[in-house]
């Protein structure tokens, strides 16, 4: 590949016939006529590649137009596959229906961050390198305690995550492997000491010091939950169910918020900040967020009698159906199942949620309506997740917390691999700039409001900057 991305690609010329079977897409430009070969490598063709096919020498040449990365692949790896119209999701190679039942979440995070499963003695290293690392600076404890009692826990965690990087300025070195496996031990690890204390700060309870003794969901939950008995016992069947959320949450390969990770560790900062930025992504309704809105949604609905009405205000697009429908899943997504057939057992210890009720109706409506099947809209992992939670006794500003807990480890074994993948450089898309074309300043005095403001462009033909004939839209490029 050469220094400006473009890789072996040739000006062909216009008769000449490309054999079939060749891992090459021919691109005529019938602008001038020209014809290009693009190689194509796994599937894709290189965006740089579009840049040789200009009309002229002062052109910027052609490319790719892609809001929300609907169609484009933003770097290689190997950690988790998902074949989203066979509904189809692999951690490292291994299903997610074999790594639900049989593994655990501790073990799971091993597998993304190192690519492998580990031995016994691997596992009481990296068990007892997490356990290790769960205390927080005391200090972080005062931080915490400095916000308003009904600060959102998401919040709380965000700001948290961020101010670790100033605890830790030894993470700032990236490029040592030995820091980077120390912060990645440090994350995960903390993780669930910081959501817990978000959690008592807006109950007014005393933060609970980790139980080493106990598994990782274990000591989370006891951090959560404990009063004033001498030792917290995790009910076994709760502390399994909310091991096998961790694994479903844990990564999900190029999702908005881990591209918020890799776009932020792309400019080399700790990966404190990077997943800060993370948590930030995953906050927001259309992501993490979901499964808090599932639960508002459900409770708006409030009986099975007002769901054809609810169905109805959806396709009339009033509302979305949360917690359906995904970007990459054009069938139902497999984690939502694997939750689904866990609730009956949480329901079994903690008593049955109501909302259960109205939420596999809404499913079952649904998935009969052409609106829904048509555009091929299943539940997600966020349909039933936020369910089990509140069967758990745990707030709905929570929910999205404990998503961040795993995808802690799906972030940083993302970030580890960014941060060696020599491919990768600084994150810093195109734009096709839509704006006013150059104009001289006018001074306030001899503004007029409204009519010193330029025609809309659109429609307009202009040149792009670069000298090049503009599309039907006037566009300038910026580089
Ligand atoms: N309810 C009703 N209609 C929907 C829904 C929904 N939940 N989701 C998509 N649609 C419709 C859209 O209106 C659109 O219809 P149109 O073709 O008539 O315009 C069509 O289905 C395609 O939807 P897009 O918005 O283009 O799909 P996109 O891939 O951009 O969005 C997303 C995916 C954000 C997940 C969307 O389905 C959504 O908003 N779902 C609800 C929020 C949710 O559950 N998010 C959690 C996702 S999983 C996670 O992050 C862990």
């Amino acid at each position: 590949m050469t220094a400006n991305g473009i890789a072996g690609t040739t000006k062909a010329s216009s008769e000449a016939a490309t054999p079939v079977g060749s891992e090459t897409l021919t691109v005529v430009d019938n602008r001038t006529g020209e014809r290009y070969e693009l190689p194509i490598t796994n599937g894709t063709i290189h965006a740089s590649d579009l840049r040789q096919i200009k009309t002229g020498s002062a052109d910027f040449g052609i490319m790719s137009y892609d809001p929300a990365f609907m169609n484009t692949a933003s770097c290689t790896s190997r950690i988790t596959y998902i074949d989203g119209d066979a509904g189809i999701l692999e951690y490292r190679g291994y299903p997610i229906e074999q790594l639900a039942e049989k593994s655990t979440f501790l073990e799971v995070a091993y597998l993304l961050i190192n690519g492998e499963l580990p031995s016994r003695e691997q596992f009481e290293t990296w068990r007892y390198q997490i356990t290790h690392h769960t205390m927080v600076h005391e200090n972080i404890k005062g931080f915490m305690s400095g916000f308003h009692h009904d600060a959102h826990p998401m919040g709380m965690l965000m700001s948290t995550v961020a101010a670790l990087s100033t605890f830790y300025p030894d993470a700032h070195n990236i490029f040592s492997a030995e820091s980077r496996m120390l912060q990645t031990n440090r994350l995960i690890a903390k993780m669930p000491t910081l959501a817990a204390y978000a959690y008592r700060h807006a109950l007014g309870l005393p933060f609970v010091y980790p139980d080493n003794d106990l598994s990782y969901t274990g000591n989370f939950l006891n951090m959560l939950f404990k009063m004033s008995e001498m030792k917290y016992q995790p009910d076994p069947v709760i502390e399994k169910a909310l091991d096998v959320l961790f694994i479903l949450h844990a990564d999900h390969e190029q999702n908005c918020s881990t591209n918020a990770v890799r776009a932020i560790g792309s400019s080399q900062p700790d990966p404190y900040s990077a997943i800060a930025g993370g948590i930030a992504a995953l906050y927001g309704p259309l992501h993490g967020g979901a499964n808090e809105a599932v639960l508002n949604m459900l409770r708006a609905i409030g009986s099975k009698n007002n769901i054809p009405a609810f169905i109805k205000r959806v396709k009339e697009g009033e509302n979305l159906l949360m917690g359906f429908g995904h970007r990459v899943y054009k069938n139902y997504d497999p984690r939502a199942r694997i939750v689904k057939a866990s609730a009956d057992a949480v329901f079994d210890v903690m008593g049955r949620n109501p909302l259960i009720d109205i939420a596999l109706e809404l499913e079952r409506i649904a998935l009969e309506d052409d609106y829904f099947t048509r555009r091929r809209l299943y539940p997600n992992v966020d349909f039933y997740s936020g369910i089990i939670y509140e069967a758990m006794r745990l707030p709905a500003e929570m929910f999205t917390v404990l998503f961040a807990i795993a995808r802690t480890t799906g972030w940083m074994a993302q970030w580890l691999e960014l941060v060696q993948d020599s491919e990768q450089k600084i994150a810093r898309p195109r734009q096709v700039y839509l704006g006013p074309t150059r104009r001289d300043y006018v001074p306030i005095t001899r503004r007029r409001g409204k009519a010193d403001r330029p025609e809309p462009m659109a429609g307009r033909r202009v040149s792009r900057r670069g000298g090049g004939i503009g599309t039907q839209e006037a566009a300038r490029v910026t580089p």
